[in-house]
């Protein structure tokens, strides 16, 4: 089962931990797809046909950003609106998506103690995350649980994003292998 990792930076530049994961992912090439979306389409118009054909030749899809104003950065936004189509991603005859695992892994800049119905975000990432798993409902996939790094912006130390860009990949492989059946 080979992997595309759907990537939306909008500033790479100055990344620290998208870009150090990219750089891990791009050891992979056998397993691994990377697609940057803001690489790809800096004029915003998306070749819906090409994403799509891409999207049907992988099974497990990883959606990489850091997260903004508690969301996905817009360019991702807008590929989700023009890519998953009625006909292809859901309705009758869309069925393209159905079946594949869909996983998000997100750079969050707060820490992880504020994501808590007590903390200063009082929601948690899974609630924050909600559309994401409702989209994958609708398109009949799996939403697998997110990878996330917290403190991404300033308490992250050089370790622990060099720590996180290691469990990224085996968060990956963990993932690609079938789901096992479940226990009768
Ligand atoms: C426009 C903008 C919005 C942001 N919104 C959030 C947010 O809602 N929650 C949060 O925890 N961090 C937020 N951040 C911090 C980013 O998540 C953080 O800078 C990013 O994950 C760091 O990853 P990078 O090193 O790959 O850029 C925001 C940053 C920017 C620039």
């Amino acid at each position: 089962m080979n992997t595309l990792v759907i990537l939306a930076h909008p500033d790479m530049e100055h990344s620290r931990v998208n870009k150090r994961w990219r750089q891990e992912l791009l050891q992979h090439p056998d397993r691994i797809t990377v697609h940057e979306l803001y690489k790809e389409y800096p004029g915003w118009k998306i070749d819906v046909t090409k994403e799509q054909k891409l999207l049907e030749a992988h099974d497990l899809i990883i959606f990489q950003f850091p997260l903004y104003w508690y969301s996905y950065p817009p360019l991702l936004k807008k590929w989700l609106d023009d890519v998953f189509t009625h006909g292809w991603a859901y309705g009758s005859n869309g069925t393209k998506l159905r079946g594949k695992k869909l996983g998000l892994a997100v750079s969050i800049g707060d820490k992880k103690e504020n994501y808590r119905p007590a903390g200063s975000v009082s929601f948690t990432v899974d609630e924050v995350i909600a559309p994401f798993k409702a989209s994958a409902i609708h398109v009949g996939a799996t939403a697998l649980p997110y990878f996330a790094v917290f403190g991404a912006s300033f308490q992250a130390t050089d370790e622990e994003i060099e720590q996180s860009a290691a469990d990224y990949i085996e968060y990956i492989d963990r993932h690609r292998l079938p789901t096992p059946f479940p226990a009768q």
